[in-house]
């Protein structure tokens, strides 16, 4: 099976398990339900939770076993795009080629519709079976730190807090390592866990996940410069017209693209261990690199 293939098909193991654990747009409070639907079904990548399925095959265990983790990464993230979008953050009219939530349902129903699927992606991950060497607790920790205070969250802050200053190297660092990177690396580590892996593939998916979320953020940043609002789904030169603190605003965007490259090469060295079992998990990392969009 090809690398696309196989992305697919992935893809759509995710996307019939999200129906299934979302409430119905007929469900009451209907904006609500709609507002949530809205935002999951709209066409992203599903790069996230791909990988979590990825990881679990790369350490011998059926992707079946890690759905209920790589929907809660999915409903995480994309609650994260619904406020990332809000007027008070990003202030962004499109997303996954579509007007943002809080243009189509308001404000007060974006900011809930994100509550809601940040709230359910706990719901779906209490589906996880836990394996003799990873209870169902520590699945809980690892989500809730990657999109906690000290990552995602504190990521975002520093992103917003950083808009429009002079920021160092460092910074940036911990801008994407918050934002971007922490999201990665958990939803690796979770599906090893699901797998029922040993610490030692759970830390090497990690590391892994470091460096390419970093390699991720960087791309993400340069292709706001480089690509058309079209072909992104989300509007381009948002990140100049708003100041933000990027790798191309700081380094320039060659140096960016050889970053990128390096880290993604150096998060390839991770997967060492694993042999060819990481084949497809080489294949991601590669078209991560090489994305338009
Ligand atoms: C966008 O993530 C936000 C970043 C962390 C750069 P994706 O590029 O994975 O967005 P979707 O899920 O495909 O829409
Ligand atoms: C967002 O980074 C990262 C999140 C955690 C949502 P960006 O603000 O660069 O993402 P886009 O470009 O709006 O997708
Ligand atoms: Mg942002
Ligand atoms: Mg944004
Ligand atoms: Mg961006």
């Amino acid at each position: 099976m090809n690398v696309k293939t196989r992305i697919d098909s992935l893809r759509k193991k995710v996307d019939r398990s999200l129906d299934r654990w979302l409430p119905s747009e007929k469900t009451r409070p209907v904006s609500l339900h709609r507002a949530m639907r809205y935002s999951i079904f709209s066409g992203g990548k599903r790069l996230r939770p791909v990988l979590t399925l990825a990881a679990a095959e790369a350490c011998g265990g059926k992707p079946a076993l890690a759905l209920p983790a790589a929907c809660a990464v999915e409903c995480v993230h994309t609650y994260s795009l619904v406020h990332d979008d809000l007027p008070c953050m990003d202030d962004d009219d499109l997303r996954r080629g579509r007007p943002t939530s809080h243009k189509v349902f308001g404000e007060g129903i974006a900011v809930l519709a994100g509550d809601a699927l940040l709230t359910i992606a706990f719901e779906i991950l209490a589906e996880t079976k836990e394996t003799p060497r990873h209870k169902l607790q520590d699945f809980f920790v690892e989500l809730t730190s990657a999109a906690g205070s000290s990552s995602l969250i504190g990521g975002q802050v520093a992103d917003i807090e950083a808009e429009n200053k002079s920021s160092t190297p460092q910074d940036l660092l911990f801008i994407h390592r918050g934002k971007t990177a922490a999201m990665i690396a958990a939803s690796l580590r979770l599906g090893a866990m699901a797998a029922n892996a040993p610490l030692k593939e759970v830390r090497a998916l990690g590391k892994f996940g470091e460096s390419l979320g970093l390699a991720f953020q960087i791309v993400d940043d340069i292709l706001d410069v480089t690509q058309s609002t079209e072909s992104l789904g989300k509007s381009a030169g948002k990140d100049i017209a708003a100041g933000k603190t990027t790798y191309p605003a700081i380094f320039g965007l060659e140096k960016s693209r050889k970053e990128a490259a390096r880290l993604t090469n150096s998060a390839r060295k991770a997967l060492a261990p694993f042999g060819d079992r990481a084949a497809f998990l080489h294949a991601l990392a590669d078209q991560m690199l090489n994305r338009t969009c």
